[in-house]
């Protein structure tokens, strides 16, 4: 193993840790793909159940972006395809609870009213538009797997947004896109049993952006820790 200065080990990494948030505007500076396959290589250390591995990412920049940006927005505004089921309906009351906190939070920042939907709705398309950030990453899995592998892919996921974030990348992490498999699953080399289980929007952040002036709220750890049985050292 590798040996390290802990203090200083802990002061960086819980600093990147804490300084990670979920970002929503970005600057039009390209990316190059030495520094993505160098966030890519450091994130492929994510453990996985028997080191299987089961992840695959395509990434995307420049005309090919726009285009399946483009198509995305069609989609979403057509709205011809089953809402994706990633939470249940109803959302039990504690998770939609967080959600609307988040939601007021979020709309806060924008100076959009809650209750203004078409506003609302614009800021939902920027999604499909990458938050304008230059690279789009896509986290397939193959969907013969069971739900644990989902997370295995979900480590893969917070490892690339950490190695992002220590380079001084932003992203923002995107179910949104799932719901939209068929259009990506068009526009990409997908193998035959890939489905796509989130995105990602990576660039260099516009620290400027009241959206990327959000903190978001967590749980205190005796909310969802429970120490009953530790005998304490
Ligand atoms: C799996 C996953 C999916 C998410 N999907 C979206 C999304 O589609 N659009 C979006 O703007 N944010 C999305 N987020 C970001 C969350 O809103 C964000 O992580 C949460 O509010 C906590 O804020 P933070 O990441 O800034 O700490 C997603 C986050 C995760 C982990």
């Amino acid at each position: 193993m590798t040996q390290f200065d802990i203090g200083t080990t802990t002061r960086v990494v819980d600093g990147v840790l804490r300084s990670r948030r979920s970002l929503r505007a970005f600057k039009p500076d390209r990316v190059p793909r030495a520094v993505l396959e160098e966030i890519l290589n450091v994130a492929a250390t994510a453990p996985s159940n028997s080191n299987t591995q089961p992840w695959q990412v395509h990434a995307i920049a420049g005309e090919p972006l726009a285009t399946l940006g483009a198509a995305l927005l069609a989609a979403y505004r057509e709205n011809k395809l089953p809402p994706s089921p990633h939470f249940p309906d109803p959302l039990p009351n504690e998770y939609a609870q967080r959600q609307r906190d988040f939601g007021a939070i979020y709309y806060k920042a924008l100076g959009v009213d809650v209750a203004d939907m078409p506003n609302r709705m614009r800021q939902t398309e920027k999604n499909f538009g990458f938050f304008g950030a230059p690279v789009g990453l896509f986290f397939t899995i193959d969907r013969r797997l069971a739900p644990h592998s989902w997370l295995d892919l979900g480590l893969l996921v917070q490892n690339v947004m950490i190695a992002a974030c220590a380079r001084g990348l932003g992203t923002c992490p995107q179910v949104s896109f799932a719901r939209f498999h068929p259009v990506i699953a068009q526009h990409l080399s997908f193998k035959e049993h890939e489905l796509t289980v989130c995105g990602m929007s990576l660039g260099y952040p516009d620290r400027d952006e009241p959206v990327n002036c959000m903190s978001m709220p967590r749980r205190e750890v005796h909310e969802f820790a429970n120490f009953d049985r530790f005998e304490d050292a």
